[in-house]
């Protein structure tokens, strides 16, 4: 079974609890979003490998680890993934960055690919993709079907809120991608939010509707 996790660490319950109420403001939920998105970097990030070096203190010397390995790239999926992005790159400065932007056609819940620009060496590096919300997961299953014919080889999903739904897409399309996320929520409504969720991630972070 492919691994899903769900990041149950106080700050990022807490946060995410502030993010869903509905009084919360554009500016705070943003400033919320950078929080909570380097506490999940750092959970998705657990398992990078690790090799020891000799260093020396200003005391003496000693054997210290430093990362080795794949390098990463993120992949945002346009135009919520973007809020994710800031707060990673603040812990993981170096990863290079792609977008993917996919527009669901409202009637069929389906994704349509409109923009696709990614790194050109997405095999060598492990890539996570960023999405707030996993909902009905045919966006994420695309962008990570996508990501793959790029070339990419290991790939993690990160998100914020997933429906039970958008598990079961993604699982099923994609068993060996490991999904973390803050929440596993209820269900799915009858226009594919996930409830109770959060609302629009997208119109929430930049104020629109
Ligand atoms: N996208 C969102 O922004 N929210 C949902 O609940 C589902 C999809």
């Amino acid at each position: 079974m492919p691994e899903l996790q769900v990041v149950d660490h106080p700050l990022v319950q807490h946060k995410l609890t502030l993010m869903r109420k509905q009084a919360t403001s554009t500016a705070v939920f943003r400033q919320l979003l950078r929080e909570i998105s380097m506490l999940l970097a750092y959970e998705i990030t657990r398992d990078l490998k690790l090799e020891m070096t000799g260093i020396r203190t200003p005391l003496e010397g000693m054997e210290s680890g430093v990362l080795v390995g794949r390098k990463l790239a993120l992949v945002s999926i346009l135009r919520a993934g973007n809020g994710l992005l800031d707060g990673i790159l603040e812990l993981i400065p170096l990863a290079r960055v792609g977008f993917i932007g996919l527009y669901r056609d409202e009637e069929r819940l389906r994704p349509v690919e409109y923009y696709f620009k990614v790194p050109d060496d997405l095999a060598s590096r492990l890539v996570i993709v960023v999405d707030p919300m996993l909902a009905t997961g045919h966006s994420a299953a695309a962008a990570v079907q996508r990501i793959k014919e790029a070339g990419a080889r290991s790939i993690k999903f990160l998100c914020l809120v997933a429906a039970p739904e958008g598990v079961e897409v993604m699982q099923s399309a994609h068993p060996d991608v490991s999904i973390v996320t803050a929440a596993l929520d209820r269900c799915l409504n009858d226009k594919g939010y996930i409830l109770p969720g959060l609302g629009d991630a997208g119109d929430r972070m930049f104020g629109t509707r």
